[in-house]
């Protein structure tokens, strides 16, 4: 007699792989070799973007150059811009969300990409390039159509981050709020195994194409359970200070999330498969994003005061830790960013790990396929 395969659910535990990248664990978080607060502290966006794209940090002369190759690349293709301009009608008129535009905006460019049929490594190098470089335009376009204003140009003289936010809203950046983005681009990169790289892995396995395996993963990213979150973060703290008031009441908020609790929702932000005791990168970002709300007024700290208590309430009666996507929703809302673009932002910085772990499957690829459990119907016979 055969003992039936028992399955991990989710996956939890698997080691499905090898990976030079990332490492994440409790007690660390390593973006190859680098600790996340050193990268944090020390290191632009750009700087982390070639470390994981090219394997080491950069001289100064190797930043220059490929911060070069970034502002060139920036530009759209006209058919994008084409389906850009009607992104607007599409979300305000019907059922798309700036994650499906976004998603939407990668596939097309597969079809203009001079190497999309290339897997390559110099081929995927150049499009991993590309792609960092064209997101944030993809962005900024859709958002201006989104609010019926014309594209504002990428800006060749600002960073990726400050350019970011510059074609979404038309406006140079403060220094401030180009630092924040910039740190949180650095702490969104890269995260090994989650959800959305594995399903890039899974695509590239089949020697399927950088650009498909980009857009399995921003699908993969969208969910409320990934990346999501941070848009559901941000949702989940509009809905407390609706039904809670303007002021910070802990009884009334501490009921809020009794109930919460004893109808066994999740609360978004919180939580996470690996890290059980916290995750590194949300105590750096809630400190950037405090500090940015304490600059903007009252009404920017008592969300963030909303948030910590809701956070206290969490750790001491669930145990349950925020992830980086809590401080995220109330950062980003600190800095006016629209809440459906938090996820499409999160796309703009983990670009960056997705193309390098493409890049690491194809070069030494074997397809991932693995086996199931099967519970269904015994054997039986379709005439009887
Ligand atoms: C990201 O994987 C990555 O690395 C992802 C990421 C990255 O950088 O790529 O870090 C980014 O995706 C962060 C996660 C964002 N998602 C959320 O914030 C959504 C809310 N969180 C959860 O649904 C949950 O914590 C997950 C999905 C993040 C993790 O799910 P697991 O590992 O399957 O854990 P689980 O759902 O089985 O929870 C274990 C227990 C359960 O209680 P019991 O049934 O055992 O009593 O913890 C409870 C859960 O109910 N729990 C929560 C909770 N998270 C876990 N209870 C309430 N609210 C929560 N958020």
């Amino acid at each position: 007699m055969t003992t039936a395969p028992t399955a991990a659910k989710g996956l939890e535990g698997v080691i499905a792989g090898e990976t030079e990248i990332c490492n994440v664990e409790q007690t660390s978080l390593i973006y190859r070799g680098y600790e996340i607060a050193d990268l944090a502290a020390n290191a632009s966006f750009e700087e982390v973007a070639y470390l994981l794209l090219v394997g080491e940090k950069p001289t100064s002369s190797e930043l220059a150059a490929f911060k070069a190759e970034l502002v060139a690349e920036r530009a759209l293709p006209a058919q994008v811009c084409e389906f850009l301009k009607g992104s607007g009608d599409l979300v305000n008129n019907h059922n798309a969300v700036p994650m499906d535009i976004l998603r939407t905006g990668v596939s097309i460019l597969s079809h203009l990409d001079g190497d999309s049929q290339d897997n390559a490594p110099e081929a995927n190098l150049r499009k991993s390039k590309r792609l960092l470089a064209q997101i944030p335009t993809i962005i900024g376009h859709m958002q201006n159509s989104i609010d019926g204003r014309d594209f504002v140009a990428p800006d060749a003289s600002l960073s990726h981050s400050a350019n970011l936010l510059k074609m979404m809203t038309g406006e140079n950046p403060t220094p401030e709020a180009e630092k924040v983005m910039d740190v949180s681009l650095v702490l969104y990169a890269e995260h090994d195994y989650n959800a959305s790289t594995f399903t890039s892995r899974i695509i590239a396995s089949t020697l399927g194409d950088m650009h498909g395996a980009v857009t399995g993963a921003i699908a993969a990213l969208k969910g409320k359970l990934h990346g999501g979150a941070n848009e559901a973060a941000m949702d989940m703290l509009s809905d407390i200070r609706r039904d809670i008031g303007p002021e910070n009441d802990t009884a009334k908020i501490t009921e809020w999330m009794h109930n919460a609790f004893a109808e066994k929702r999740k609360l978004m932000g919180f939580g996470h498969r690996v890290y059980k005791n916290g995750d590194h990168r949300a105590p750096i970002l809630h400190a950037l994003g405090r500090k940015a709300a304490e600059a903007r007024g009252d009404e920017f700290v008592k969300l963030f005061e909303l948030g910590e208590t809701v956070q206290k309430i969490m750790e001491d009666e669930k145990n349950i830790y925020p992830n980086v996507d809590f401080p995220c929703g109330m950062t980003y809302f600190t800095m006016g960013i629209p809440v459906p673009q938090y996820t499409p932002i999160f796309v703009a910085s983990r670009i960056t790990g997705w193309c390098a772990h493409i890049m690491e499957q194809h070069a030494n690829n074997r397809l991932i396929r693995p086996r199931v459990a099967y519970v269904g119907p015994a054997l039986r016979n379709w005439k009887s």
